[in-house]
């Protein structure tokens, strides 16, 4: 496995003391949502994606089981270089490489994940899984591990892999810079493909992120747990609420931590003491909903030009295989 840190966790942890504190200090309070995927996060996110509300991970599914043919049809060759950002455990992946392999497509999967645990469990089983598959892992930060391998410059044609909507949580601003950051890796002919969430009755958004069991509600609430155990914090999760708004208009799916009563609360390891009056919120995610027409516009303005949308077939979300035409 190539590995771009020597010292993710230690990285980690002070850059996650430094960004509490800064996050709570502010006002008004934003923490940011990558936070909220320690284990007990992890573990509250893959009840998520199994509650019948949260209807992205099943589109995505229904896309790859319905399209796979496709989608290698829309890559033009079949040889290529497959990387996948934010991996994570690739079940949806593996439904694509497995049906690349029986094509006898020429490819070599490279995941790319920050955290160590993730890449070794999905490499042991892709080899388990798929004995004749090449993974080659790379540990570290999206954009220092994309340039590792674009200084490797094989000539292969690169792939991207950026699924499951996480393009959604970055506001549209930062989502353009991060995909020209990441154009800067690669080369004219590369190509995209990106998971969206598109713009739906609102109604149906609501509810995927503020469901009736509690879930995302203890999804968010946890990060106030977290800060509990890892930086000695006195919050009472009970004197806090999770609150949900979607804006059909700019298509922003918005979640905040609001408290329910004026208090004080201490962090002991950061000697912080944090006062929130009653009502005070905390913004904490955004999950950004796109249109065609705002895939087609953040397209263009990245240099890129929209090859191919694939839909599920209720017209939830789309995963959309861009190729680079220049970089800007
Ligand atoms: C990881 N990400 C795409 C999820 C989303 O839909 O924004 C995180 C999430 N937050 C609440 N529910 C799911």
């Amino acid at each position: 496995m190539n590995t771009t840190t020597s010292s993710p966790a230690i990285t980690e942890t002070s850059t996650f003391a430094v960004d509490i504190e800064e996050g709570l200090s502010n006002y008004p309070k934003q923490l940011s949502s990558k936070y909220f995927y320690d284990a007990a996060g992890d573990q509250l996110f893959q009840d998520i994606m199994a509650m019948p509300e949260y209807y992205l991970t099943n589109a995505e599914y229904d896309i790859f089981t319905r399209q796979k043919a496709a989608i290698l049809e829309a890559f033009g060759d079949s040889t290529f270089e497959l990387i996948e950002l934010g991996a994570g455990d690739g079940t949806k992946t593996k439904i694509l490489l497995e049906y690349f392999l029986q094509q006898e497509a020429d490819f070599t999967y490279r995941p790319i994940d920050i955290s160590g645990n993730v890449l070794e469990q999905l490499a042991a089983d892709c080899a388990q899984q798929f004995p004749k598959l090449k993974v080659d892992a790379v540990k570290g930060d999206y954009t220092k591990a994309l340039s590792l391998i674009k200084e490797e410059d094989n000539h292969r044609r690169k792939v991207v892999l950026f699924l499951g909507g996480n393009i959604g949580n970055f506001p549209l601003p930062s989502a353009k810079t991060f995909i020209k950051e990441l154009a800067s890796c690669l080369s004219p002919g590369d190509l995209l493909l990106t998971g969206f969430d598109l713009k739906k009755d609102p109604k149906v958004v609501q509810l995927a992120y503020d469901d009736p069991a509690g879930i995302t509600a203890a999804f968010n609430l946890n990060l106030l747990a977290r800060i509990n155990r890892e930086l000695g914090g006195e919050f009472d999760l009970d004197k806090f609420m999770h609150w949900e708004t979607y804006n059909p208009l700019n298509g922003e799916a918005r979640s905040y931590i609001v408290s329910k009563e004026d208090q004080l609360v201490q962090i002991e390891q950061l000697q912080l003491s944090v006062h929130f009056a009653a009502w005070e919120a905390i913004a904490v995610e955004v999950s950004a909903k796109y249109s065609e027409r705002d895939i087609t516009e953040l397209a263009e303005e990245t240099g890129f030009v929209v090859n191919h949308n694939f839909v599920d077939q209720k017209a939830y979300f789309v995963d959309s295989l861009w190729e680079l035409k220049q970089q800007i």
